[in-house]
């Protein structure tokens, strides 16, 4: 390491490119490979989308909006709440549009957590949430699930639990398992933190890829 990778800071230094991408770059080198690494689609973007973005882009949509996004974007998410889960967050107070699930997720950590602070993580999990954990200086407290069908259990929070315990992550329908959990499952982790001082930080990024049973996100129970 040069003298100059040794001024970088601490945090930043103990994370680890992902293996997933490391091994999407050299697939990605690979002619013809069927690559089985980044969740993505496998068709293009449809041609509405491409569409509205050139249109937005003729139309001069190319300057700076508000910090929190433009407000029909915000409405067009807060609609989308309350259609799916009848769910009422206020587009003007409660939503905010970021570039993606990963800015969204860098700023709840940013905004949350502290050094020190442990954040429990149902474990195998998407691997940023380690690397955005980390450079907060704060601690990943992981729960393997390989033992409850990769499913968090309430007991097993609860085992977890200490008084530097900030926030916990859901990530259903999770990736890279694929599991999700059912209201009964849901309730039973509510009841363990109903009366605690912790953030549940719910990455819902793949609910729309639940194909049976009943949706149930885990801000239903916001109090
Ligand atoms: C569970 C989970 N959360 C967040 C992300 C990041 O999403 P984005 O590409 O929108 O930043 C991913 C991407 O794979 C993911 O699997």
């Amino acid at each position: 390491m040069s003298e100059w990778e040794k001024l970088v800071n601490d945090n930043v230094q103990s994370i680890e490119v992902s293996g997933i991408r490391q091994f999407f770059n050299r697939v990605s080198e690979v002619p013809n490979a069927v690559q089985l690494t980044l969740g993505q689609p496998d068709f293009p973007t449809p041609d509405h989308v491409k569409e509205a973005a050139i249109q937005a882009i003729k139309e001069g949509k190319t300057t700076y909006t508000p910090n929190a996004g433009i407000l029909p974007l915000r409405k067009a998410a807060s609609r989308f709440l309350h259609t799916n889960y009848n769910l009422n967050y206020d587009p003007q107070m409660e939503v905010i549009t970021t570039v993606g699930a990963s800015e969204a997720l860098d700023l709840v950590m940013r905004t949350l957590i502290n050094e020190g602070d442990e954040v429990i993580v149902p474990a195998p999990a998407y691997p940023a949430y380690e690397s955005l954990i980390r450079m907060r200086g704060a601690e990943p407290v992981w729960v393997d699930t390989r033992e409850t069908q990769f499913k968090l259990t309430a007991e097993a929070l609860q085992r977890k639990i200490t008084s530097n315990t900030k926030a916990v992550i859901l990530s259903y329908p999770s990736n890279p398992t694929g599991v999700t959990l059912n209201e009964q499952e849901l309730q039973a982790i509510v009841d363990v933190l109903v009366n605690q001082q912790i953030f549940v930080i719910s990455d819902e990024i793949y609910s729309e890829l639940v194909y049976e049973g009943t949706m149930c996100p885990s801000h239903q129970y916001r109090r």
